[in-house]
């Protein structure tokens, strides 16, 4: 694909979405961020992108955002993707999710665009018989997010089968870490993931981080992930655009190393110099043990490499944005730099 091809990003103002952008940006591309800015930031959306406020639910808005560009390819973030949440809640995921993302499908159809990358997820694998989880691994998803997320790669195989949509559907692990840049990074309000609240923890603006749970069948007793830099994870997307020419695919992207809850409390004492209080409580429902990954069909595949796989960089990163941007987007440093 050349550099002066369209993509719509939708969900591009949240945080994996607006680090892709900012990938796109680089390599030349034109983007269209479409975003209905309840979780994202504008502030996060580079003036380079043209913006539009909307949610994927107004097909009349899809309708004309399609009309008024020709999009190349879509990359789709746009989604509710809180693991606990879901668990409370399982229709907003079920519905919400499925719903959206099927209007996009069918606009995209409809206008004639042949791609669409998909921002999967790794709770497609809700208890992994082994470890690390590759592609072919079985599918039985840990939530009703993860649920959702299956039903969409569900409906994208149909997409290509019958009308030859083409689709990546990327299952991301736990993505961490903030863009090099400086002027990027993660900010969730309510912040429910553990790196965020750690590193407020370690701030002192909270007063402690909860572990949820020490008594699962791991080294350490908590739970264990595949923290893998947002960069990486946006690297990926670029990567599979061509690839898209020919066929669909899917690909499991994480480092392929696993930190427990309390090795990522420890590295960030490293990195800050600080202490981190923790106290320990209750399983968070929905949680699988360990979640590993193995990404060697798309190193093999496309060549792609993490760039930044040192759980300490992840944290580094992400603890030197927070700290130049203590209100994440709403802070005066993220605003001056719009
Ligand atoms: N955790 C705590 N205390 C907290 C927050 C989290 O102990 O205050 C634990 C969780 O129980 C979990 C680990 O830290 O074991 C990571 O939790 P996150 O909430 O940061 O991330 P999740 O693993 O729940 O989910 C993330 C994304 C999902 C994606 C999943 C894939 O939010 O969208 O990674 O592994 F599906």
């Amino acid at each position: 694909m050349t550099s002066s091809q369209t993509v719509l990003v939708t969900g591009g103002a949240g945080y994996v979405g607006s680090h892709c952008v900012a990938e796109l940006l680089e390599r030349g591309f034109n983007v269209v961020v479409l975003d209905n800015l309840r979780q994202g930031h504008r502030a996060a959306v580079p003036a380079e992108a043209a913006f539009v406020e909307a949610d994927l639910a107004d097909t009349e808005a899809l309708k004309r955002t399609f009309a008024e560009w020709k999009f190349d390819a879509v990359f789709h973030f746009a989604a509710l993707s809180l693991v606990g949440e879901s668990m409370r809640n399982p229709h907003a995921y079920l519905h919400g999710n499925t719903v959206t993302s099927l209007n996009l499908i069918q606009a995209a159809v409809q206008a004639g665009v042949g791609k669409m990358v998909f921002s999967s997820t790794a709770n497609l694998f809700g208890m992994p018989e082994r470890l690390p989880i590759d592609e072919d691994a079985t599918i039985d998803p840990g939530s009703p997010y993860g649920e959702s997320k299956y039903m969409i790669e569900r409906a994208l195989h149909w997409a290509d089968r019958c009308h030859g949509l083409r689709s990546a559907c990327l299952r991301y692990f736990n993505a961490a870490g903030a863009h090099p840049n400086g002027l990027l990074g993660e900010d969730h309000y309510p912040e429910t993931h553990l790196i965020p609240l750690v590193l407020d923890a370690a701030a002192g603006k909270r007063p402690h981080i909860e572990i949820f749970g020490d008594d699962y069948p791991t080294h350490d007793g908590t739970c264990v992930r595949d923290y893998i830099h947002v960069c990486d994870l946006a690297d990926a997307h670029l990567r599979v655009l061509p690839l898209l020419e020919e066929r669909s695919v899917r690909y499991n992207l994480g480092n392929g190393k696993g930190y427990s809850v309390r090795e990522v409390i420890e590295a960030t004492e490293r990195v800050t110099g600080r202490k981190v209080p923790v106290k320990v409580g209750p399983r968070r429902a929905g949680d699988p043990a360990v979640l590993i990954a193995s990404s060697e069909r798309i190193r093999k595949d496309l060549g792609w490499e993490p760039r930044f796989p040192d759980l300490d960089s992840i944290i580094g990163g992400a603890w030197a944005w927070r700290q130049r941007n203590p209100q994440g987007y709403r802070g005066p440093a993220a605003l001056a730099a719009e």
